[in-house]
């Protein structure tokens, strides 16, 4: 009896050394990732005054979903705040928070590379979908927060649990470090001129792809907690994506929220406020795109 008993020990301990262990392979390797550092390739960008052109960075803003993790009022605020997964908050960007002392470089590196000003990856920032954002959208999107009036909130540290790292290193977070999936040595593409065509249809959609992916046929969105449901297929297979809709019927979907047969989408997930707020010619652009995909059987990609 007492044997066995001495094994059971034994073999709790070992289970626990190795979970120890496991977890201390987990932390080391992330904690490494996160201290490489990065030098992005730049471009001198000169920001606009007008009041057209800081109307087109509040919209560009909107459409491009800052305000969903930097707030309203780009004073910052808390996105994911769980035990396991960590606490992820955009920060203060206007004068009052980082917005006094960032410059238009550091503004570029964080935007379109996920990196901060000395280099380090950045944590939760999107930049995989903002990469190839123009010069003139960008340059508008800054003077636009720069102008915004300060505000007084300080920002608030983010943590990373052992979840979030656990699933970053097994590939499942790919919005953790963005820097790590991203080419900084690659010289900036032109894009495309504005207008409804499937071109500038395919350099907005790729605020759709974080969560429809980058193949836009839907399914689980990675890191997102076992609630929320999975991403519609948006390619034109005819039995699980948008092969039997019209345009009309993707206009009632992004500016109404309602699918062709009268349900509604879940608009905690999917981001009508966001999409109700492009004007026609974005929407029938990203139209024109998403007829030109192949048609994909949900999940794929
Ligand atoms: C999914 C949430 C998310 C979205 C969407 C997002 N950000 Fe961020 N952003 C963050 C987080 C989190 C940080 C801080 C990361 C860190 O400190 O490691 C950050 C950092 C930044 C920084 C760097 C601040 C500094 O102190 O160096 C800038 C600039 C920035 N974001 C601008 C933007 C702009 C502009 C957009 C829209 C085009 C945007 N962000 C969209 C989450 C987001
Ligand atoms: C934050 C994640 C997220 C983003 C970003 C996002 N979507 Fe969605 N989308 C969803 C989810 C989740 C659903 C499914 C909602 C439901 O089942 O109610 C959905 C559903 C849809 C549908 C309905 C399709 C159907 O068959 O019911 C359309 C159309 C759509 N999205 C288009 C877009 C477009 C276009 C963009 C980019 C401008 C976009 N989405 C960005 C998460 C997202």
């Amino acid at each position: 009896m007492i044997f066995l008993f001495r094994m059971l020990g034994i073999s709790i301990g070992l289970l626990l050394a190795l979970g120890l262990f496991l977890l201390g392979t987990v932390y080391l390797i992330s904690s490494y990732h996160l201290r490489q550092t990065y030098t992005p390739h730049t471009v001198n960008l000169s920001l606009p005054e007008d009041s057209v052109a800081l109307e087109r960075g509040r919209h560009v803003a909107t459409i491009r979903g800052c305000t969903d993790c930097h707030g309203s009022d780009f004073g910052g605020r808390i996105f994911i705040e769980d035990p396991m997964l960590g606490r992820f908050a955009g920060p203060n960007l206007t004068r009052g928070g980082r917005g006094a002392v960032l410059t238009v470089t550091d503004w570029e590196w964080a935007v379109r590379h996920g990196v901060r000003h000395d280099g380090r990856p950045l944590r939760f920032m999107p930049a995989l979908e903002y990469h190839q954002l123009s010069d003139e959208d960008l340059a508008a999107l800054i003077a636009f927060v720069q102008h915004l009036p300060p505000v007084d909130r300080p920002s608030v540290p983010i943590r990373i649990g052992p979840l979030g790292r656990m699933l970053h290193l097994m590939g499942n977070l790919p919005l953790l470090l963005t820097a790590r999936r991203l080419d900084h040595n690659a010289p900036h593409l032109e894009a495309p001129p504005s207008g409804p065509t499937a071109a500038y249809g395919a350099y907005l959609a790729t605020s759709c792809s974080g969560c429809h992916g980058p193949g836009f046929s839907g399914g689980p969105i990675p890191g997102t907690p076992p609630e929320w449901p999975p991403a519609a297929n948006l390619t034109p297979d005819p039995e699980t994506g948008l092969g039997n809709w019209t345009e009309a019927d993707f206009f009632r979907a992004l500016r109404e929220g309602r699918r062709p047969d009268g349900s509604t989408l879940n608009a905690q997930y999917m981001p009508v406020q966001l999409t109700a707020q492009m004007t026609d010619d974005e929407i029938r652009a990203l139209w024109a795109f998403l007829q030109t995909l192949p048609a994909t059987p949900r999940g794929n990609h």
